[in-house]
């Protein structure tokens, strides 16, 4: 190995199940249908979710490890999965009380949990697939 520690990506596939209504309180019912169609049904609808949680950073010269991925496996499942899964995202999880859980807030909230368990060094991404179609990217950027 040389002196300078190469920067290596690992990543973590997860799974949840839940269920999300997409809508603004404050517009009509019409307002809503327009906007967001099936997905403003009032009685809901659900979807298999499926999360790739990369870490990007330097590989521990000694361990041969950027990120123990049992660690992160671990992290998933206590500050993601036990948050989110079988749940009813607009009445159960806090963060979308006030804030439609899109999947783009959905990898938002994500990103914001599992950040503080991680080594500052690393840089964090997370992709969320609401559909095996249809995915979106965050990485904390503003
Ligand atoms: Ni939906």
């Amino acid at each position: 190995m040389n002196t300078k520690s190469p920067r290596v990506s690992v990543s973590r596939h997860a799974h949840f199940n839940a269920a999300h209504r997409l809508y603004v309180k404050s517009w009509s019912d019409e307002q809503n249908a327009s906007q967001f169609g099936a997905c403003a049904n009032p009685k809901y609808h659900g979807h298999n979710y499926e999360l790739i949680v990369r870490l990007t950073g330097p590989v521990d010269p000694v361990t041969g490890y950027v990120f123990d991925l049992g660690r992160l496996s671990d992290l998933i499942k206590s500050e993601v999965e036990a948050r989110l899964d079988h749940r009813n995202l607009n009445e159960e999880v806090a963060e979308f009380y006030d804030c439609v859980p899109s999947a783009e807030n959905i990898s938002v909230v994500i990103w914001n949990w599992l950040r503080p368990h991680l080594p500052a060094g690393l840089g964090l991404h997370v992709t969320l697939y609401e559909t095996p179609r249809n995915f979106v990217e965050y990485d904390g950027a503003e």
